[in-house]
């Protein structure tokens, strides 16, 4: 990371992010904590429940009869308006622990009511496939 900028934050689909998740990205922790992964990462899903007095909200979508879920930290981001069952987009970073479960930091949020998410979808994935033709046409 140069002069100290946080990373650019890729896009993971909320049924991307399970426990088996691999993090390209691993740093050691704060604390020189070698167990930890971090990644930047933008998702967005359904605001299941937030908790103002401990920072936390849990994020949800259901995608072929399964339900994905994330819980994120929101410190940074209060106060922010939160409605359960609207649709966020954060930005932050994943962290997962060894033995606990992934918690999103993050640092940005923003409302996405009325955003067709199946055109941003379809966005997230086209851009996909544009950096991995760049990153081949880069390799020859
Ligand atoms: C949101 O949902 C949580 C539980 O999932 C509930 O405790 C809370 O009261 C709800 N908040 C609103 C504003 O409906
Ligand atoms: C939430 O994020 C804040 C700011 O980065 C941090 O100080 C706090 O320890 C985090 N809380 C948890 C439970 O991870």
């Amino acid at each position: 990371m140069a002069f100290g900028l946080p990373a650019a934050a890729v896009w993971r689909f909320l049924w991307e992010l399970s426990d088996t998740f691999t993090v390209s990205t691993v740093e050691a922790g704060e604390n020189g904590d070698q167990a930890a992964s971090v990644q930047s990462v933008r998702t967005y899903g359904r605001l299941a429940s937030y908790n103002a007095q401990a920072s936390r909200a849990i994020l949800y979508m259901s995608r072929h009869g399964t339900t994905h879920s994330l819980k994120v930290n929101t410190t940074l981001v209060e106060p922010f308006a939160a409605h359960n069952g609207s649709f966020y987009l954060f930005l932050g970073e994943l962290e997962k622990h060894e033995g606990t479960e992934m918690l999103l930091c993050a640092r940005m949020v923003q409302n996405i009511d009325g955003v067709q998410l199946a055109l941003l979808e379809t966005a997230v994935l086209s851009q996909r496939t544009y950096f991995q033709s760049r990153r081949l046409q880069k390799k020859q």
